[in-house]
């Protein structure tokens, strides 16, 4: 489909990615775009190039879109107020904050199985406090109008006023997962702890592992989901991974499907940058 045939795509990662760089990437491909994977690392933002002059810099390559990835939250944001007219900004991540197109793939992975969302218990479970995937979920299944989201961890590790994004919050696994149609693990991600917000990981298993055992507590039909990458072993046990409720590797394929949907449709919009030139 050479819907963005003469559009170029930047993939600017300043933070490690597998799934959402290299479906983005093959999306971009598909599309017939040209696709520039910016190695940060080795870019001349190492010489000490500010962000702001790389943009310029690949905005005068005539760049149509930029793919952003980042440790900091508010990032995508302040890209997309700099970055020339006409030129789009898609937020692939950025620290806590937002991941917009996981939320909408994990939305369209749901509906594949159960579309019906206004009956649905949908149960997060995990890492909520350091998760932009979950903040991103909460947001698009309330605009689906899905009947009942929960969010389940310790109390260290949910956000202060998560209800306002329309969860019920659990502390208990076996209470929050009972009758659950669909449940997400998150990665509890120790790379944005400072300080103990668990006591070790086996404990943490113990009490919010997803087994083989608790996953019996939620419907029999129910989904299991995991944005990855996985702790197997600390959120989730390989049998259930592994297991034939899970959706996981479906969730990474309907991710191609959804981000070739993105830039097709925030590109078709466009004037391509090198018509402008
Ligand atoms: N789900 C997700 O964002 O995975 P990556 O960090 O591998 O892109």
């Amino acid at each position: 489909m050479p819907l963005l045939r003469g559009r170029t795509i930047v993939n600017l990662f300043f933070e490690a990615s597998t799934r959402t760089r290299t479906t983005f990437e093959l999306a971009a491909a598909r599309l017939s775009a040209d696709v520039v994977n910016l190695e940060v690392a080795s870019s001349s933002t190492s010489k000490g190039e500010s962000l702001l002059d790389t943009l310029a810099t690949l905005e005068a390559m005539h760049c149509d879109m930029f793919v952003v990835r980042h440790p900091e939250s508010g990032a995508a944001h302040f890209i997309a107020e700099h970055a020339a007219e006409g030129v789009a900004v898609l937020n692939a991540g950025d620290g806590r904050h937002a991941h917009p197109t996981q939320a909408l793939l994990d939305a369209y992975t749901v509906h594949r199985h159960k579309p019906n969302f206004s009956e649905l218990t949908i149960a997060i479970v995990g890492d909520v406090l350091h998760s932009r995937v979950a903040r991103s979920q909460l947001r698009v299944f309330g605009t689906l109008g899905v009947n009942e989201l929960r969010v389940i961890g310790p109390r260290t590790l949910i956000p202060a006023a998560i209800e306002e994004l329309g969860a019920r919050v659990y502390t208990d696994l076996d209470a929050g997962i009972a009758d659950a149609d669909v449940v997400i693990a998150l990665r509890l991600q120790r790379e944005r702890m400072r300080g103990a917000f668990v006591p070790s990981e086996g404990e943490y298993y113990r009490h919010y592992g997803l087994s083989v055992e608790r996953l019996a507590l939620a419907k029999p039909d129910c989904l299991v989901m995991h944005p990855g990458p996985m702790n197997r072993g600390i959120e989730i046990a390989s049998e259930v991974a592994d297991g034939a409720q899970s959706a996981i590797l479906e969730q990474v394929s309907n991710g191609l499907a959804m981000r070739m949907a993105v830039m097709s449709h925030i590109l078709g919009a466009r004037v391509p940058q090198a018509e402008l030139a």
